[in-house]
């Protein structure tokens, strides 16, 4: 009787492993990056725009199983630099904004677009699942392109929220859940760096003189956009702007920068940047339970009755009644109707499957097996 349940019990076992989980699966990880993207902005803005990055996952079990994670400027980088609009309102001039970014989530990698493909990370596919609930943190956040830094120490006064930010707090929360790193690799990314000579003030209340001043800031930095302008006029405007002082927008805040005009004080960097190390710490990412899931959502989560019933007749029942027959006539030397398993076990058929659930789970777990004992004596046999 107990080699019965037990055949039974990895038959469904194996099958609910291959049908329904991947988070045994081992999966690549990628660092993406797009090509250059010539922006219609002209060399300023193409440069901003060098690379678009993300993150990919491939199964090294099946190849088509893949997933691909950005975060992109919405509506587009531009926004984000440029007000959406300036008006003038009966009180004082507006200046508005539309700039955010969302997550997206794609199940492959486009090998067109991705043409370059960096594999960082191994990970599981219970790593993946969960880095899936950790990315929509990201999803309708801001989008700040600049990491403002001091022109002498390098210390950082306002880090940029751009695709490569995202990439690499990805990294971080896939090594923090417990994902490898595969070597001593440091991936290179973008950085948009404005140098200031001290630290950024945050504008806290705007008198009149002071919403002048950023909404001419704002005036002249939308010339910029003009690029059918000349050559000429373009520089003049920039030096102009990235002359002294600048007004970050971060956060629904304007900030007063003091560019380090002694240097350049706007660089576009690509510099190897560290993949995360030390000791990993779970607790420190936050996730959302309820979220989206590699695990097809069309298969049921949990086996049900009428799956198992279906996955025996399926797949195990051939199994079951050749080593069945080998067993009942080699070893118990039946004969006739006798040698079709287990004959009795049918009416008891639910009991069973479960005793063999306890019973393999007694001995994974080193539990006592009292349940399946118990069991097992009321559902007498001819093993
Ligand atoms: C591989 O993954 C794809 C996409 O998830 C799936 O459609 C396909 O059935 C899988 N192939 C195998 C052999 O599991
Ligand atoms: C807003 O008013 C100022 C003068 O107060 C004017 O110079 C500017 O062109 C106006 N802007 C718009 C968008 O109407
Ligand atoms: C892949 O990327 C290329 C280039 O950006 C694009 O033309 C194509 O439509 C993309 N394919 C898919 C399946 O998204
Ligand atoms: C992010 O939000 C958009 C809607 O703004 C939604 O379509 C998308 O699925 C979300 N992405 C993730 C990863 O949840
Ligand atoms: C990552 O997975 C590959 C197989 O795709 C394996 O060869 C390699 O040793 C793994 N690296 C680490 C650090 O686990
Ligand atoms: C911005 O900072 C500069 C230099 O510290 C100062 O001269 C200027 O008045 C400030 N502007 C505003 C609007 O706070
Ligand atoms: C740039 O072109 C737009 C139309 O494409 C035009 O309205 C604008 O006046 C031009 N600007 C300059 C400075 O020539
Ligand atoms: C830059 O600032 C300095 C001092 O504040 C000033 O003398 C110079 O004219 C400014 N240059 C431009 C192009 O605005
Ligand atoms: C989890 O996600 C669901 C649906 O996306 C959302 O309604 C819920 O507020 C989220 N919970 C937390 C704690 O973020």
């Amino acid at each position: 009787m107990k080699i019965y349940n037990i055949i039974i019990s990895f038959i469904i076992l194996f099958n609910g492993i291959c049908n329904c989980f991947e988070y045994t699966d081992t999966f690549q990880v990628y660092y993406l990056e797009a090509p250059l993207m010539y922006a219609k902005y002209g060399d300023l803005l193409s440069h901003i725009n060098a690379f678009h990055s993300g993150v990919g996952f491939r199964s090294i079990y099946n190849a088509s199983e893949q997933f691909t994670v950005d975060f992109t400027a919405q509506p587009s980088i531009i926004s984000s630099l440029f007000p959406a609009s300036i008006v003038n309102e009966s009180l004082r001039t507006e200046i508005n904004w539309d700039s955010y970014a969302t997550v997206s989530i794609q199940t492959l990698i486009n090998d067109t677009y991705w043409s370059s493909q960096q594999h960082i990370m191994n990970c599981t596919g219970e790593q993946l699942a969960q880095y899936l609930c950790w990315s929509p943190t990201f999803n309708n956040t801001k989008y700040n392109l600049f990491d403002v830094r001091d022109a002498e120490s390098n210390q950082v006064y306002l880090p940029s929220r751009i695709c490569n930010d995202f990439a690499w707090s990805s990294f971080d929360a896939l090594f923090n859940l417990g994902a490898t790193v595969v070597s001593n690799l440091k991936p290179s990314r973008d950085y948009i760096t404005l140098y200031v000579t001290q630290e950024p003030v945050k504008i806290e209340y705007e008198d009149e003189a002071t919403w002048n001043e950023i909404t001419k800031f704002y005036i002249d930095l939308e010339k910029l956009k003009e690029m059918n302008e000349s050559m000429t006029s373009l520089v003049k405007t920039m030096d102009h702007l990235f002359n002294g002082t600048f007004f970050l927008y971060v956060d629904d805040s304007y900030y007063n920068l003091s560019l380090a005009v002694f240097k350049t004080p706007i660089s576009f960097t690509y510099t190897p940047t560290p993949l995360p190390s030390g000791t990993p710490d779970k607790s420190s990412v936050g996730y959302n339970s309820s979220c989206y899931s590699p695990l097809n959502p069309n298969k049921p989560s949990s086996i049900s009755g009428g799956w198992i019933f279906i996955i025996i007749l399926s797949c195990g029942v051939s199994t079951y009644l050749i080593l069945g027959v080998i067993v009942n006539k080699f070893l118990l030397k039946q004969s006739g109707l006798d040698l079709i398993p287990n004959r009795s076990f049918w009416s008891g058929f639910g009991v069973n499957i479960s005793a063999g659930f306890y019973f393999i789970k007694s001995k994974i777990t080193g539990s006592s097996s009292s349940q399946y004992s118990y069991i097992s004596s009321s559902s007498s046999d001819n093993l």
